[in-house]
């Protein structure tokens, strides 16, 4: 049963003055997004701003939008639908580091990227922005992740804050390979067996900071293989996503990965049963990538994999990463 409730919703996003039309919808008692009456097409008779769900386990294409020009009132769609869909792919767009970087800032202030395994810092003039890309230049690679598979993780959850939205656009993409799966981890959480639910209750699991998705070590990071040492942060294994405050596993990523409190036998055999939960193909939903694709995802309740590709072939991705004011919490 669907329902919109009146008055103030609880989440921490809803009393933001700056998006008083959207109204919280409550699905079987659990906060499941914001509906909005005074912006659809259908109301206002424009050729308006879409939202065009996947029909996968999660994902929407937003649709008649230039997010140069992007207005408040359609803002609003897009944000409320992130909240609703997790990921949002908008196609055709043309936008320079600039503006890539000004639409990102809508959603909150800006990480600086991690450094890219070249060394480099960042593109010139712009730290926000991090390149994904097998693209080599003066023998120098441009980017990182070079053309092999990146495998599953959540950006940067080796922060004691990480972002809590990343943005990736497309510049150049290959004919073949290179698509990137997302998963539903709202849902993962939601397909544990409940005695499951309860044994991982209020654990915590560092996330390693030793290696990235693509298996290239850290600029500045000695190699560990040992989970129980290897430099990481804590988080709550399950945490509540802070405004849709729907519950999430929270894995990051595989490698180094442990438990808190468990011994290594126990974290292992318990990680790869989460895992075996967490990346089921029913969860995921692929992306093939064209130039001038942008896809926006939320880090706290998605994760991320890559297919690998030719590396004959190019394919140079800009990235940002949208700083979240609040840690992980259970
Ligand atoms: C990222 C990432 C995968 C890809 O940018 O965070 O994991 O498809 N990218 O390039
Ligand atoms: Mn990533």
């Amino acid at each position: 049963m669907l329902w919109r409730t009146a008055g103030v919703c609880y989440c921490r996003g809803c009393r933001a003055a700056w998006l008083p039309i959207r109204t919280p919808v409550r699905y079987n008692g659990a906060h499941r997004g914001f509906f909005f009456d005074a912006t659809s097409p259908r109301e206002t008779g424009k050729e308006g701003i879409t939202v065009v769900p996947t029909g996968g386990a999660l994902g929407a294409e937003i649709r008649n939008v230039d997010l140069r020009t992007i207005d408040d009132v359609d803002f609003a769609v897009v944000f409320g639908a992130w909240h609703d869909h997790l990921l949002l792919l908008f196609r055709e767009q043309e936008l320079s580091d600039e503006e890539l970087i000004d639409f990102s800032r809508r959603f909150g202030e800006l990480d600086w990227a991690p450094i890219q395994e070249s060394g480099r810092r960042f593109v010139e003039g712009h730290p926000e922005i991090y390149v994904v890309s097998n693209v080599v230049e003066n023998g120098m690679p441009i980017g990182s992740l070079g053309a092999g598979e990146a495998t599953w993780h959540t950006d940067m959850s080796y922060l004691e804050v990480p972002p809590k939205a990343s943005m990736l656009y497309a510049l150049e993409a290959p004919r073949f390979g290179g698509d990137t799966y997302f998963n539903n981890m709202y849902g993962a959480y939601e397909s544990l067996p409940e005695e499951l639910k309860r044994r991982i209750e209020g654990l915590s699991l560092k996330h390693d900071g030793t290696y990235n998705s693509g298996g290239y070590l850290r600029q500045g990071v000695t190699p560990v293989d040992d989970p129980m040492i290897s430099p990481g942060v804590y988080h709550p294994l399950v945490c509540t996503h802070p405004e849709t405050r729907r519950r999430a596993l929270y894995l990051g990523r595989r490698r180094n990965a442990y438990i808190g409190g468990l011994s290594l036998a126990e974290s292992e055999s318990l990680l790869e049963k989460l895992w075996s939960y967490a990346t089921r193909a029913g969860l995921a939903w692929g992306h093939k990538w064209r130039a001038g694709d942008l896809v926006l995802w939320d880090n706290r309740c998605t994760m991320h994999r890559r297919d690998s590709f030719d590396a004959a072939s190019r394919r140079i991705m800009h990235r940002t990463q949208i700083r979240d004011e609040v840690a992980p919490r259970a």
